[in-house]
């Protein structure tokens, strides 16, 4: 089967999401082998017990470096013998201690339109623009804040009588269709990627 790593820092509801999906076989023959969590306190750490996931926590303080606790991860993810990483709300840069040996087979999910709304609070950056449009991106990981090649996007339409929570409710239902859609395009191979290229062969 094809083998799974969720990283994800809170709520964790797109770890759930994929879980849920999974579990109703439309993900093909996919497992969700392992969660990674830099807060051992975090909602979604209760989320893979109650699932019978593994999971990987640390706290980034008790390391000297980002690449020591990286090493650490990468261990555990040849362990699991792990052939994709998604990123689910994990906030935290990865080094190439992770992403290099990735390259490809690890990506991302970002609340905005990408290039528009990087890093922290992208919902309440679009709002506070007074965007008409805004949506979903997954991308491939590199080095940087929600940079890499875009894989999938959803454009997610503001409406006039929104509020933010009306307009995040409404990302997050996005975001719970498309990553799914894209893990299963991962899993069944259709993904080709040549450089800054991304073709999703159907
Ligand atoms: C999601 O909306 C995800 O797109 C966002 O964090 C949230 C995590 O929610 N990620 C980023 O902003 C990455 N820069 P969740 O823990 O309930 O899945």
């Amino acid at each position: 089967s094809y083998r799974i790593a969720v990283f994800a820092s809170g709520q964790g509801s797109n770890f759930q999401a994929l879980v849920e999906s999974s579990r109703a076989g439309k993900l093909g023959s996919t497992e969700i082998v392992l969660l990674v969590c830099d807060k051992p306190q975090a909602p979604v750490v209760e989320r893979a017990r109650q699932a019978g996931v593994d999971t990987f926590l640390f706290t980034p303080k008790g390391y000297a470096r980002r690449e020591d606790y990286e090493a650490e991860i990468v261990a555990e993810l040849e362990k699991h013998q792990v052939d994709l990483i998604v990123l689910a709300g994990y906030m935290r840069l990865l080094t190439s201690v992770l992403v290099e040996p990735y390259a490809g087979k690890m990506i991302n999910i970002h609340p905005s339109l990408l290039p528009a709304f990087p890093g922290k609070d992208a919902i309440g950056q679009a709002w506070e623009y007074g965007v008409k449009v805004t949506g979903v991106t997954v991308h491939l990981v590199d080095g940087g804040m929600d940079t890499g090649t875009v894989v999938a996007q959803e454009a997610v339409p503001l409406l006039p009588d929104d509020d933010i929570q009306t307009l995040e409710d409404r990302i997050h239902q996005a975001e719970k269709r498309l990553y799914p859609q894209v893990v299963s395009w991962f899993a069944s191979g259709r993904v080709i990627v040549e450089g800054r290229k991304v073709t999703v062969r159907q």
